[in-house]
């Protein structure tokens, strides 16, 4: 694992300049995504670099990590929604290369298929993560076991009182999510995970110094061969 610290911005500017790097040695590239408050900056930067047309996201492949349970694009807290208003929709990217896991009437069965839908693609070639509070990474909660591929997950009380604040009350927000599995994140062959804040320094301590427990399932990225960590003093207050 490498470890970058410094503020979110220049986190953000770092990371932005490894996504131009990357999609201009492989403009076809597969990237996988992630929404909350953690990429926001880095999307702004990317959108920055693309409207000075320093990058191209043209031939660009994207899959998303998550997506709320019964909440289709429109709703403006899917995250669909939320990439189309923060990237997609800002970008010079081609639509019908972007894909959200779907949240409305999916069983397990069509969850597992985005994974096959991922390798037909040739796999991810770089991942983008947060972390939750409670060390999830994509909504993989805590005990999830290390071989799951994308699946439907109830979300656990605390993931749900975390992401309130982007609804106007906490019945609002939804008992499940499908998400990609531990094992789907993986498997893909560069990782840039970000985190910010107080909140998450017990996680990312857990992640980066922890024994590797699916107690914390980010700890499993200690395995990962080409893992980078971006995180500010706050994240970093527990190392
Ligand atoms: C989002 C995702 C989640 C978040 C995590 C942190 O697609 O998969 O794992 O990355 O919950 O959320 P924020 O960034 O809002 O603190």
């Amino acid at each position: 694992m490498k470890i970058i610290r410094d503020t979110q911005r220049n986190c953000a500017r770092m990371a932005a300049e490894e996504y131009r790097k990357l999609l201009g040695e492989n403009p076809h590239c597969v990237l996988g995504l992630a929404t909350g408050s953690t990429p926001e900056m880095l999307y702004e930067e990317l959108v920055a670099l693309c409207k000075a047309g320093k990058l191209s996201f043209k031939d660009v492949t994207t899959y998303n990590l998550d997506e709320y349970v019964g909440l289709d694009g429109s709703h403006p807290q899917s995250y669909r929604y939320f990439m189309d208003s923060h990237l997609f929709n800002l970008v010079d990217i081609d639509k019908t290369r972007t894909h959200v896991p779907c949240g409305v009437g999916v069983t397990d069965e069509m969850a597992a298929h985005y994974d096959d839908e991922i390798k037909q693609a040739g796999g991810v070639d770089l991942q983008l993560l947060g972390i939750g509070p409670n060390g999830h990474i994509g909504f993989n909660e805590p005990g999830t076991p290390w071989d799951a591929v994308t699946h439907i997950v109830p979300l656990t009380d605390a993931t749900r009182q975390a992401n309130k604040r982007f609804f106007n009350s906490i019945d609002e927000v939804p008992e499940k999510a499908v998400s990609m599995g531990i094992k789907t994140v993986m498997q893909s062959r560069r990782i840039i995970l970000m985190a910010f804040g107080k909140n998450k320094a017990q996680a990312v301590k857990g992640m980066i110094e922890g024994r590797i427990d699916n107690s914390v399932p980010a700890s499993i990225l200690q395995l990962h061969p080409d893992c980078t960590v971006y995180i500010d003093d706050d994240a970093a207050s527990m190392l």
